[in-house]
């Protein structure tokens, strides 16, 4: 299987801090990762990297076959070939503009224009993204009168429609009800299993968000990972302590995880 993603030894330095200390993961085709961590841990920088809009102080970064930084790569080719879902970009996406339009113009990588003569198919995609994701009441709505889960659909739907290798989600199920979390779940769910979805990279900072479908867990802690690997081994409840620096439980009920920090005194 080849390599989605392939950090070695990366670590990423701001006023001489190690925001990601010396992380080395891979990622390969058809595995689904959830990355947890405590606030602050370095979970949305990994991904910046993942997208390619960050680049290592140190080490090396491989996504889908292509090194940053290094030469032949071209970084404008990489990024179409990766979808993107997360607050960032809620906030580059112009608020006047339809749902529709919204997932219409990332088939043009575009943040804002509204100018260009879309194809009737990008439009029959954008509609079946919307769809998927159940938001076909909403094509017509504009984007920033959507509520948070709304628009957390919409961008996974936007995320999709350049028909991504690599498909990331920071947090996409944060500020969201129990209803609209449950539905999310069910959702990436059948994305995670559905074969022909891309390779999957979510940030999470809560064990019941996690989607049956995924297959691994990255965690991380002040910008070291404390363990990276298969979810049925790697999510214990003993990382998971040492994760979020208190003693917790976690079990397992079915194809779910709940997580639950011990009473006072055991
Ligand atoms: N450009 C920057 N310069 C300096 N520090 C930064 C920069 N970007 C991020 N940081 C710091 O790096 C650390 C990791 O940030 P990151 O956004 O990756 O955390 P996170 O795990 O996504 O946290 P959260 O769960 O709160 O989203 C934080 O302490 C943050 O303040
Ligand atoms: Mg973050």
């Amino acid at each position: 299987m080849s390599d989605v993603l392939e950090l070695v030894d990366v670590s990423v330095v701001r006023d001489g801090r190690a925001l990601v200390d010396d992380v080395s993961w891979s990622v390969k085709e058809g595995e689904r990762w959830v990355i947890l961590g405590p606030n602050g841990a370095g979970k949305t920088t990994l991904l910046n990297i993942a997208s390619s809009y960050l680049f290592p102080s140190k080490g090396t970064a491989q996504v889908l076959g292509e090194r940053l930084g290094g030469v032949g790569t071209d970084v404008f080719e990489l990024r179409p070939r990766i979808g993107i879902a997360g607050v960032a970009m809620a906030e580059k996406l112009p608020r006047r503009q339809t749902v529709l339009q919204t997932v219409l113009t990332a088939a043009y990588g575009m943040t804002a224009t509204w100018h260009e003569d879309y194809e009737a198919v990008d439009e029959e995609r954008a509609r079946a993204f919307l769809d998927r994701l159940g938001m076909t009441d909403y094509l017509d709505r504009k984007f920033g009168t959507l509520s948070e889960g709304e628009r957390k659909r919409t961008l996974i739907a936007r995320a999709m429609m350049t028909d991504p290798e690599l498909l990331l989600l920071d947090e996409p199920a944060a500020g969201l009800d129990l209803g609209g979390r449950e539905d999310l779940v069910r959702r990436l769910g059948r994305l995670a299993r559905d074969p022909y979805a891309p390779s999957m990279i979510m940030v999470t900072h809560h064990v019941e968000e996690i989607a049956p479908g995924f297959t691994h867990v990255l965690m991380i802690r002040q910008g070291k990972v404390l363990a990276a690997g298969p979810m049925e081994t790697e999510l214990s409840s003993r990382n998971l302590s040492l994760c979020f620096g208190l003693p917790l439980v976690v079990e397992h009920h079915g194809d779910r995880y709940t997580a639950r920090g011990l009473p006072l005194g055991q």
